[in-house]
């Protein structure tokens, strides 16, 4: 940070330190290119843009995600459509997916949710059976591995973010990662005010903003990403321990299913399914702000987005009135109270500080805890 500082070079157009961060990020990722942005939005909006995504054009993503993931396509004027989840991984179900494909589908954003890979083999088949290109949102699963291949690149290109709570942070920030030198040179284009690689300053050969990441970010991530592969083994072998004790000492919370694919967990949350009749009936809400009141990081976690009038609102008035809509049931019952999260930096405690998430678990069970 004091190099960057001194160096007077801050911006990504001046210094390395960005340049260096995407060819890792790449490399990380099994991937020919890399590319920072301003957030994690963003990436996913370029992205778009960069697959072709343009005004009404349809983009299939699931309804339990965070609202990014919709409002990135809503931003390039596209109509988000609404996939259900598979109810025991909380991931987006290829079926689903396949049921709303129309001839206005323009991608198809499955969500490595939580850190777990998606289905990409289902995904990637039947995308290619569409002719519809698939664009990753990564943002909670860096260096997750489905079958062996790092998330990312799986698809046409994946997006990840570096926003506060996820697993690599710099406050802010976001990139991409592509195999397809058409698709880069077309995001770099759209991220760095529609210049060309190799241009002149004032060449704008395309439409494009300034969505650049800033060097003093790419020196918070660059120390990061050396760390990742320990603090990857590190939240894996914790999600294991607390998993066994869970399944020893508390009825009715089981950790979201990890699907055979899931090589490589990255675990930005530890996901429990929340079964209220094993806690004398307590809501999910009431058991959240319960274990909270004992130290506990955890969240009610997402409103499905399926249930969000202002997004209904927003989709309706660019929407030509054909736009595919399912009901998504495992969604919106995993938003009303069939899970609950242990957010990811309590995988990076100790055996004790597991064994505090237990305690409170077994407390509120008992009927303990705040209400
Ligand atoms: C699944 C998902 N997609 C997209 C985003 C958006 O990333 P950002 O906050 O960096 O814009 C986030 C996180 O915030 C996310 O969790």
């Amino acid at each position: 940070m004091l190099e960057v500082l001194r160096s007077g070079s801050w911006g990504a157009t001046q210094g390395r330190l960005v340049e260096q961060l995407a060819a890792r990020l790449a490399g990380v990722h099994g991937a020919r290119h890399g590319l920072c942005l301003a957030n994690g939005t963003l990436a996913l909006a370029v992205g778009l843009r960069a697959l072709g995504v343009r005004p009404g054009d349809e983009v299939i993503v699931p309804a339990y995600t965070f609202i990014a993931t919709a409002t990135a396509a809503i931003l390039m004027g596209a109509i988000p459509v609404f996939a259900d989840i598979d109810p025991a991984t909380l991931l987006i179900d290829p079926g689903s997916v396949e049921s709303l494909v129309t001839s206005r589908t323009r991608a198809i954003v499955p969500v490595h949710l939580a850190g777990c890979p998606a289905d990409m083999s289902r995904l990637v088949d039947l995308a290619r059976r569409h002719g519809v290109p698939i664009l990753e949102d990564a943002a909670q699963a860096h260096a997750a591995r489905c079958d062996g291949r790092a998330v990312g690149a799986i698809g046409d290109l994946g997006a990840f973010s570096f926003q506060t709570s996820k697993n690599l942070s710099a406050g802010e920030g976001g990139a991409l990662v592509t195999n397809d030198e058409e698709l880069f040179v077309r995001a770099w284009s759209l991220h760095n005010v529609g210049r060309v690689p190799g241009g002149e300053w004032y060449q704008h050969e395309g439409v494009g903003w300034n969505l650049r990441l800033t060097e003093f970010q790419a020196a918070v991530l660059l120390p990061q990403l050396d760390l990742l592969p320990e603090l990857i083994q590190r939240r894996e072998r914790a999600a294991a321990y607390l998993a066994r004790r869970i399944a020893a000492e508390v009825e009715g919370a089981v950790p979201a299913s990890r699907p055979p694919w899931a090589t490589t967990h990255a675990w930005h949350l530890f996901v429990l399914r929340y079964d209220a009749s094993a806690f004398g009936g307590r809501s999910r809400d009431d058991a959240v702000r319960a274990l909270a009141a004992e130290g506990i990081p955890c969240d009610e976690g997402y409103v499905s987005l399926d249930a969000i009038p202002a997004l209904a609102a927003e989709i309706a008035s660019q929407s030509t009135g054909r736009t595919p809509a399912a009901p998504c049931p495992a969604s919106r019952a995993a938003a009303d109270g069939a899970v609950m999260w242990i957010r990811q930096q309590v995988l990076l405690g100790d055996e004790e500080d597991l064994e505090d998430v237990v305690r409170a678990l077994v407390k509120i069970q008992r009927g303990g805890g705040v209400t």
